[in-house]
C-alpha cells in the first residue's frame, strides 16, 4: 500500500515537472494576443477587410473569456486569428513586425523608384494640391498648433518617399492615409507632380515654436546628434532623401521624434534609432524648440503675410 503510494505521488510529482516545462515552452495568453495586436496591425498575410474585423471580434471574445478564467476556450477563439492572418507559429511579435515592414518597404521603393523615372507637372501638381490645402492650407504651412505639418518647401523626394510610405503603409498615419491613396490622387505620375508643386512653396518661419527656456542644451544636443545628417541649419538634402526639419512645428517635431524614437512610425531610418534612444522628455523638448527656430536659407522664406496667389 505504502510503496503504491509513494510510486503515485513520484508520477504525479512528475507529471506536474512535465506540466509547468510545457507551459514554459507555450506562449502565454499575453504573448499570443500581443501577436495577434501585431498581425492585426501589419497584416502580414494581406488578408481583407472584413477577415480583420472578424479577428478583432474573436480577439475582444478572447481577451472576455480569459478574465473570465476560460484561458483555453480564450485561445480557441484566438487560433482563429493565427489561421486567418496566416501568422506564422514560430513567429515572435517583434518577428512579424520585421517581416511585413520588409514586404511593406519594397512595396513603397518600387513607386517611389517609378516616380522619379516621370517628368513632374506642376499644373496638375496645383490641382492636386487644391484638395490637400484643407489641412495643410494655401500656403503649405499647416497649422501652428502641429496638429499638421509644414510641408512647404520640403525636398521633392522627400515628399515623394514619404507619400509612398503612407501609402504602403510602410509610414503609419491616421489622417494621411486616404488622402495619400492611389485612388484619391492617382498614381506615381500624381505623387511626382504634387510633390514638384510643394517643394516651390516658400516657407514660413512663423512658425510654431517651444517655450524658448533651453535652447543652449538643444543646440548642444544638436550640433553632437543631427547636424551630421539635417545638416547644420536643418535643411536636409534633396539627394540624401534627408528632410527638412528647420521651420517646423514645434509639437509637430516632439510627436514625431518621439513616434520615431520608440518605434511607431514604421519607415524611421535605423541609424536614428539608435542614435536617439537616451533622450528624455526634457532633451526631446530643448532639442525641438532649438531645432523649430532654424531657419531656411533668406530666399526659401516667405513675406510676413504672404499669400499663395494660385488660391485667389
Ligand atoms: C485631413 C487633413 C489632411 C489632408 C487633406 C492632407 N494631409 Fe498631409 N498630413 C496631415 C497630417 C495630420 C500629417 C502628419 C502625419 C501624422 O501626424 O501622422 C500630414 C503629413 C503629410 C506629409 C509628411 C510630412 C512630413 O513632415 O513628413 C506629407 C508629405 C503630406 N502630408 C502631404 C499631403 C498631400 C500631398 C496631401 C494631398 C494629396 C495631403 N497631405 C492632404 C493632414 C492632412
Ligand atoms: C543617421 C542620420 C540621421 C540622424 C543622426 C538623425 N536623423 Fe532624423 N531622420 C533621418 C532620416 C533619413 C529621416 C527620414 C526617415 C523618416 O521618415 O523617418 C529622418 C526623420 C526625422 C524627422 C521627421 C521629419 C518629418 O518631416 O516628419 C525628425 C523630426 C528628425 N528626423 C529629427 C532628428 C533630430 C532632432 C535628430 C538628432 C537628435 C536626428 N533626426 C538625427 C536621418 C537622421
Amino acid at each position: 500500500m505504502g510503496s503504491i503510494l509513494r510510486s503515485s505521488i513520484t508520477i504525479l510529482v512528475l507529471l506536474s515537472v512535465c506540466a509547468v516545462v510545457n507551459a514554459e515552452e507555450e506562449r502565454s495568453f499575453e504573448d499570443e494576443l500581443e501577436r495577434v495586436e501585431e498581425a492585426l496591425r501589419t497584416n502580414p498575410g494581406r488578408a481583407l477587410p472584413n477577415t480583420l474585423d472578424s479577428c478583432r471580434q474573436q480577439q475582444g471574445y478572447a481577451v472576455k473569456l480569459y478574465h473570465m478564467g476560460m484561458e483555453t476556450r480564450a485561445r480557441r477563439a484566438l487560433k482563429f486569428c493565427f489561421d486567418a492572418l496566416e501568422i506564422p507559429d514560430d513567429m515572435s511579435a517583434e518577428e512579424i513586425v520585421q517581416v511585413s515592414q520588409g514586404q511593406l518597404k519594397s512595396k513603397a521603393d518600387r513607386e517611389y523608384k517609378k516616380a522619379m523615372t516621370l517628368t513632374p507637372d506642376a499644373t496638375s501638381g496645383l490641382e492636386i494640391y487644391r484638395e490637400c490645402a484643407a489641412c495643410h492650407n494655401a500656403e503649405g504651412w499647416g497649422r501652428k498648433t502641429g496638429s499638421v505639418p509644414q510641408i512647404a518647401g520640403q525636398h521633392r523626394k522627400v515628399i515623394i518617399r514619404q507619400l509612398a510610405d503612407i501609402r504602403a503603409g510602410h509610414r503609419e498615419s491616421v489622417v494621411m492615409i486616404p488622402y495619400a491613396a492611389s485612388e484619391n490622387i492617382g498614381g506615381a505620375q500624381a505623387m511626382a507632380d504634387v510633390a514638384a508643386y510643394i517643394e516651390s512653396l516658400e516657407i514660413s518661419v512663423d512658425n510654431g515654436k517651444g517655450p524658448g527656456d533651453n535652447l543652449q542644451h538643444g543646440e548642444s544636443l544638436y550640433t553632437e546628434y543631427c547636424a551630421s545628417c539635417h545638416g547644420a541649419t536643418g535643411e536636409g538634402g534633396n539627394e540624401e532623401l534627408m528632410p527638412r526639419i528647420q521651420a517646423q512645428h514645434f509639437r509637430y517635431l516632439v510627436r514625431q521624434f518621439e513616434w520615431i524614437r520608440d518605434g511607431k512610425r514604421g519607415n524611421a531610418n535605423a541609424k536614428m534609432v539608435s542614435r536617439i534612444q537616451g533622450f528624455d522628455e526634457r532633451d526631446v523638448s530643448a532639442l525641438m524648440d532649438y531645432v523649430s527656430r532654424l531657419q531656411p536659407a533668406e530666399e526659401l522664406r516667405a513675406p510676413l503675410g504672404w499669400k499663395n496667389p494660385d488660391f485667389n
